[in-house]
């Protein structure tokens, strides 16, 4: 019915309004809400564009749909995208936050609130979820995405595809989800933003690919492309990228998007000619929406009378965007999503609020609890909340929180604090240093804040980076605290009090000093509008912490990139020789990191029974299950994420020390044991090997189940597979 549908519509379109079909264009935005500019409204009206983003509320697209239903020729519906990335009024905390959760159902759940509030105002379409590995802290965007590893980053793709995209596309509460940017665009060379990316075909295939694979096989409704070349090649003009692999390895049946301009772009990357060119070039690769470029719009219909393009591969790319419109119930009822009504009961609707807060807390990582410094002792009777990051809603936000509130709503660390200490004690505020870079070497607000601190029973300092530092075009050379946090934090301690460190940043940072000097750490991201709360119910102990790094963080910059999964060279260390000459290391710096991919301390404590298989040994088609038993051996309840990792000791190409295959988050009163158990199959262990081909090998593999990366961890055990 749908194909009858459409292929009747697409009878009567003329080429200019198939163009137009492929154009997104954005609508603008100023302080009373999104607006439009006069060109773009005829632009609409002619059928010259398919597609609008960054219009939202009910009323405005209503407004906006009237301009292509009403006044059109053909009135097809207008398709309405957005960047709902981390939430869309109420904020979450940002991707990487959520990621150290490790609870697949929180991040679903998340990701589908996202969608109530998003398609409650008009919104057809989010541009999340980012599935980029990253590895590379510099890079800004290492905040939007998942983390570092494969496995992990794969299951989170598949869980916000899921939860964004509900059961049912038709479904008025869902939005079609955008697996973003296709490819390897976290590995840009030296962490910069749209820097050059030269990686191996294998790092590409067994690295940054697979999480987008899992967003293809949970469904995901469209791709975007990314702004960078993959070896020679930018993304957005890649055939290999988006028809072989995306098409034709892996079946993709939706639409596929550009990164903003980036077919434009293909001419000062010195791939393409002229626009005309780049426009052929993106449409043949396999690109069927050009957002915001209007290179489609201006070009492509000379291209075709040019033989350039074919008139097939235009109609292809139509027809996959008029499925989606289809699939999405709009041209049976074009207005569906813009009820201002259900706009009105929907955002910051007090369960997504408190889902919002849920998530924040679950996301936060204890990386050092020395001595029992935390929670908050009872017997704290003044407490001094200092920092830049203390009383600033919009640092509780982070990047892209497109439509999301970032002065009155967000709760602060200080009103969060203020709100659950018990009455009587006393919570004393200073801002004390700043974040920004030009202050490095001032010292207006220390005197201020170190009075407040001596009369102070416990300090908590509220540090890291603005939240501007992180996100798109927001790469940093060093990983250190900006501006002049890092003396201050030095005199905080100097005092003698305790000092509770509570990060706020989207990137591992380099703290050693504070790992050294410090009792306590918290690393809570951005945590989002309720993020306050959740910082304060995490402090009081009302909730135990138990995140977990999804990512390494670094002694210093200079370790980057640095990963657990990393090879073990021909010159390893031997265990102990630390100082040894012409192995693999530094002559300043440990090989290790600061804190490993997996770590995350709790309130209570957690013993791990050895590792047991039911075989030592499996064949094709078979499979085997490790398992271990999980105590809690403290004296609250807590949850652990329980983490399975594999080494595959010899292949035809070498083979990582490390690779998580498994994870499950358990939750334990104290005292209680629970056993974990994870099936592992051959078809897990495969990987890129020496002839290219997909698949794994038969030999020796040890496996550990663990409560962090490294192979100290815990005692492996060892197991083969033959054929
Ligand atoms: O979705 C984003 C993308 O991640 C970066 N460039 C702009 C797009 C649309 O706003």
């Amino acid at each position: 019915e749908m194909n009858t549908f459409i292929s009747d519509l697409m009878a009567q379109m003329t080429l200019k309004e198939k163009i137009g079909q492929l154009t997104l264009l954005t609508s603008n935005w100023e302080s009373t809400g999104p607006t439009m500019r006069d060109s773009y409204k005829e632009d609409i009206r002619s059928g010259r564009v398919g597609g609008i983003f960054n219009a939202y509320t009910a009323a405005y697209t209503a407004e906006l749909q009237r301009l292509a239903v009403d006044e059109t020729r053909l009135k097809i519906p207008l398709l309405f995208g957005y960047d709902v990335i981390h939430g869309h009024r109420t904020i979450f905390p940002i991707s990487l936050g959520e990621a150290a959760s490790w609870d697949l159902a929180a991040i679903e759940q998340a990701a589908r609130l996202s969608a109530v509030e998003a398609s409650a105002e008009g919104i057809h379409w989010t541009f999340s979820p980012m599935v980029d590995i990253a590895r590379d802290p510099r890079w800004g965007r290492i905040s939007e995405g998942a983390g570092e590893d494969v496995h992990l980053g794969s299951k989170i793709a598949a869980a916000r595809v899921r939860g964004y995209q509900g059961d049912d596309l038709a479904a008025t509460d869902t939005v079609v989800a955008t697996a973003k940017h296709f490819a390897a665009y976290g590995a840009a060379q030296a962490g910069r933003d749209y820097h050059t990316v030269d990686i191996s075909e294998r790092t590409l295939r067994d690295v940054y690919l697979p999480p987008f694979k899992a967003a293809v096989d949970a469904g995901v409704g469209s791709f975007m492309t990314s702004f960078n070349e993959v070896d020679g090649i930018p993304a957005s003009g890649s055939r290999y990228l988006l028809t072989d692999i995306l098409r034709d390895q892996w079946g993709f049946d939706g639409f596929v998007v550009t990164d903003y301009t980036s077919i434009n772009e293909m001419v000062p990357h010195g791939y393409s000619k002229d626009l005309k060119q780049s426009g052929e070039q993106a449409l043949n690769a396999g690109v069927d929406m050009d957002m915001q470029g209007a290179v489609y719009m201006d070009h492509l219909a000379q291209s075709v009378s040019e033989g350039k393009v074919d008139q097939a591969a235009i109609d292809r790319a139509v027809r996959r965007i008029l499925e989606m419109k289809y699939r999405l119930g709009l041209f049976e009822a074009p207005y569906r999503y813009s009820n201002v009504e259900r706009q009105e009961a929907t955002i910051y609707r007090p369960d997504i609020l408190e889902a919002a807060r849920d998530v924040a807390r679950k996301s936060m990582v204890l990386l050092k609890n020395e001595g029992g410094a935390l929670p908050l002792a009872s017997t704290a009777q003044s407490i001094a909340v200092i920092g830049p990051l203390a009383d600033s809603k919009e640092d509780m936000i982070g990047s892209w929180s497109a439509a999301g509130d970032r002065s009155t709503r967000p709760v602060t660390i200080l009103q969060g604090i203020r709100e659950r200490a018990a009455s009587g004690v006393n919570i004393g505020y200073a801002k004390g240093a700043s974040y920004a870079y030009g202050d490095a070497g001032k010292d207006d607000g220390f005197a201020e804040a170190l009075a407040l601190a001596q009369k102070s029973d416990v300090i908590i300092a509220a540090m890291g980076e603005k939240w501007d530092m992180t996100g798109e075009a927001a790469s940093r050379t060093s990983l250190d605290l900006p501006g002049n946090q890092q003396a201050l934090l030095e005199r905080l301690v100097a005092t003698g009090k305790p000092v509770i460190l509570v990060m706020l940043s989207g990137r591992p940072n380099s703290i050693g000093w504070a790992d050294e000097n410090v009792p306590a750490i918290l690393h809570a991201w951005y945590p989002g509008t309720m993020g306050g709360h959740a910082v304060a119910d995490v402090l009081f102990g009302d909730y135990n912490p138990s995140g977990k790094l999804p990512v390494t963080f670094p002694r210093n910059v200079g370790q980057v990139p640095i990963h657990y999964d990393m090879k073990n060279t021909g010159r390893p260390i031997e265990l102990g020789a630390d100082n040894a000459k012409y192995v693999s290391r530094y002559l300043n710096t440990p090989n290790t990191p600061l804190y490993r991919f997996g770590h995350g301390l709790s309130y209570t404590s957690f013993g791990y029974s050895p590792a047991t298989l039911s075989t030592a040994s499996m064949t094709a088609g078979g499979s085997l299950t490790a398992s271990a038993t999980i105590t809690n051996t403290g004296k609250v309840a807590g949850e652990e994420v329980v983490q399975l990792y594999v080494r595959d000791l010899v292949g035809s190409v070498t083979r990582p020390v490390q690779e998580l295959k498994g994870f499950e988050k358990v939750t334990l009163a104290p005292g209680e044991s629970r056993t974990v158990t994870f099936t592992l199959r051959p078809e897990d262990l495969a990987f890129t090997r020496a002839d290219m081909s997909h698949g794994w090998e038969p030999g020796e593999f040890q496996l550990w189940i663990a409560p962090v990366s490294g192979a100290a961890a815990s005692v492996p055990v060892g197991f083969t597979i033959t054929e």
